[in-house]
């Protein structure tokens, strides 16, 4: 039995995409600013995967960019924003970032940037109060992840961005994993710019978007970080991706119609999963009640999670540990740490993801699997 538990790693494309992209490889494989037939039927293909875009996150089209992904949407808005700038300013991201927004805001600390790093609580949660202390008259971006990849935790998006709004800062934020997870519409959410990645809801690895809310980013800016033929109005050079954009926008049509139905799907099998390991006292949950339906997040008491993960994969199930190895040596979770649990805690986390393929069965199987590694250390 093969079981699949690290959707938030990645997913796999589902078949309707598959078959969307080999038709748009066939027929549209012009390139979109060619002026002939050829380049009109793969702008077309563009322009619907715009709109299916935009329509998932009830946005203007025009302000959606696509880009190579989560990691370049991430760069483009924190970079985008700060090569405005002759000289340094400040800037405030969270402490439980992914890398892709926490590595652009170290690089650029290196070069005199100030960087806030607003701590967070035990679940994992950011404060608006923390957040409102933290502006200064030079902070020109602020830039909180939507959901955390490692905990789940899902963060008080309204309530950070009307504080940006209502200093006049745009406001970022990282929802590659949030997206078609949880409802999230721009219009009423005080969001200016908006990471997602395809290969999180079935559409294929190395295709996402930056959203941009026109009315606010034409006025603060954004400096493109590709510079060529000015594709994308010119935010981002580059001969897009056709048929990898198509997929998207199938992606996120069908993420948008089984947003209800699946995220209370998942809810259920994720709580069942809950209540069915409730009973290893060592086996202890991370990250917040509020969090994304198909999440679970723990740490063991003395197991490292690393090694949960390759006894599980020899049983056929997929998981993830929030440790890394780092020249040889394994790196506690960064997340965890920030979250106040100790170095032995933050070394041992493990992460479920649920996702479409996700059946009652799999649950079963996977915690018998789980107490049967455990009864073992
Ligand atoms: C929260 C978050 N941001 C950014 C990324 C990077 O996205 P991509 O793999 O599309 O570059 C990931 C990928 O795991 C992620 O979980």
């Amino acid at each position: 039995m093969q079981i699949y538990l690290d959707h938030g790693a990645t997913s796999p494309a589902r078949p309707e995409v598959i078959e969307l992209m080999t038709e748009v490889m066939r027929s549209q494989w012009g390139n979109p600013s060619s002026l002939h037939a050829w380049g009109e039927r793969s702008t077309m293909a563009i322009e619907r995967a715009r709109l299916q875009v935009a329509s998932l996150l009830n946005a203007d089209p025009e302000g959606i960019i696509f880009t190579s992904g989560g990691t370049e949407s991430d760069n483009m808005a924190l970079m985008g924003i700060a090569r405005q700038y002759r000289t340094p300013q400040h800037m405030i991201i969270s402490s439980v970032e992914h890398s892709a927004v926490r590595l652009p805001a170290q690089y650029l600390e290196q070069h005199g940037w100030e960087i806030t790093r607003l701590s967070v609580d035990r679940d994992g949660k950011v404060s608006p109060q923390d957040l409102g202390r933290s502006l200064r008259p030079n902070t020109v971006l602020v830039s909180v992840i939507a959901a955390q990849n490692e905990v789940g935790t899902i963060q008080p998006i309204d309530k950070l961005g009307q504080i940006c709004r209502n200093a006049n800062v745009p406001f970022h934020t990282d929802a590659v994993q949030a997206i078609a997870k949880i409802d999230i519409n721009v219009q009423t959410l005080p969001i200016d710019l908006l990471s997602l990645s395809a290969h999180k809801f079935y559409g294929t690895q190395g295709i996402g978007a930056l959203y941009i809310n026109p009315l606010i980013i034409q006025k603060h800016g954004l400096v493109p970080l590709n510079l060529g033929g000015g594709q994308e109005r010119g935010y981002r050079s580059g001969t897009q991706a056709v048929a990898a954009i198509a997929g998207l926008g199938l992606a996120a049509e069908l993420a948008a119609k089984e947003l209800m139905s699946e995220s209370q799907r998942l809810t259920k099998l994720r709580d069942r999963l809950y209540a069915l390991l409730d009973d290893i006292p060592d086996l202890v949950p991370t990250g917040s009640s509020d969090r994304l339906p198909h999440h679970l997040s723990f740490y063991h008491k003395y197991l490292d999670g690393r090694r949960l993960v390759r006894e599980l994969n020899y049983a056929g199930i997929a998981i993830s540990s929030g440790s890394a190895c780092s020249s040889g040596a394994i790196e506690p979770s960064a997340i965890l740490l920030a979250m106040g649990y100790s170095d032995s805690e933050a070394r041992n986390s493990i992460r479920l993801t649920l996702g479409k393929s996700t059946t009652e069965a799999d649950i079963e199987w996977t915690a018998l699997a789980i107490h049967q590694i455990l009864s073992r250390v």
